[in-house]
């Protein structure tokens, strides 16, 4: 097969396979600035996501995610047990949840600070029911009428006792 070029078809590159030829044409504009762009984007990238450590590695988006993941498990299993509290009262979220709890519900009696009033100090490490993260769940969810401490498990539900529980452990050390 022969073609004959028009002159605007420009010059030929010097081989042929299977009877096709190809134009020595420039490469279009848009598609260098594709591919430039990609290269600055490929070098800005590697200066911000990994030598400043601006963004977070695929690593350790993908522990956070897993992380939140099982938190919000825990969270919503309603299940407890002491080390799951131990851990959502480390999470910020939780302990913001708990704090506003708190304020609306607990503060008159225990003092916004925890520092205690009508109700005990729930910050240091006297307890009259125990210590423990699963009693303190557990109290609070039945509360102690007869000494003026409500019972909240009918009024909260277990997600909102495990919030408020897991804002009072964060005013202790973890274990
Ligand atoms: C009307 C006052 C009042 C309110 C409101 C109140 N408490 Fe209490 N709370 C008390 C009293 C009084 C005690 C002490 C009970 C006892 O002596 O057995 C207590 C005890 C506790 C204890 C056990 C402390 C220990 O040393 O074992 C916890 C935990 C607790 N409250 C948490 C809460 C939470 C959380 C809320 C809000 C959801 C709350 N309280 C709201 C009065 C209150």
């Amino acid at each position: 097969m022969s073609h004959t070029p028009l002159p605007s078809d420009g010059p030929l590159r010097p081989h042929t396979y299977d009877g096709i030829e190809e134009f020595d044409h420039r490469l279009p504009n848009w598609w260098l600035f594709t591919l430039y762009g990609a290269i600055v984007f490929s070098v800005l990238y590697w200066i911000l996501g990994f030598q400043m450590e601006l963004a977070s590695t695929p690593e350790e988006a993908l522990l956070e995610t897993m992380r939140e993941n099982q938190l919000a498990a825990a969270r919503n299993s309603g299940e407890v047990s002491d080390p799951i509290l131990w851990k959502l009262s480390r999470e910020t979220q939780t302990i913001e949840a708990g704090r506003a709890t708190f304020a609306a519900l607990c503060a008159s009696c225990h003092q916004p600070d925890l520092g205690g009033g009508i109700g005990p100090n729930l910050k240091d490490t006297v307890w009259i029911h125990g210590g423990q993260p699963i009693q303190i769940h557990a109290l609070i969810t039945r509360g102690v009428l007869e000494k003026g401490m409500p019972t909240w498990g009918p009024v909260l539900g277990q997600n909102k006792i495990t919030e408020v529980t897991a804002f009072i452990l964060s005013h202790h050390p973890a274990p």
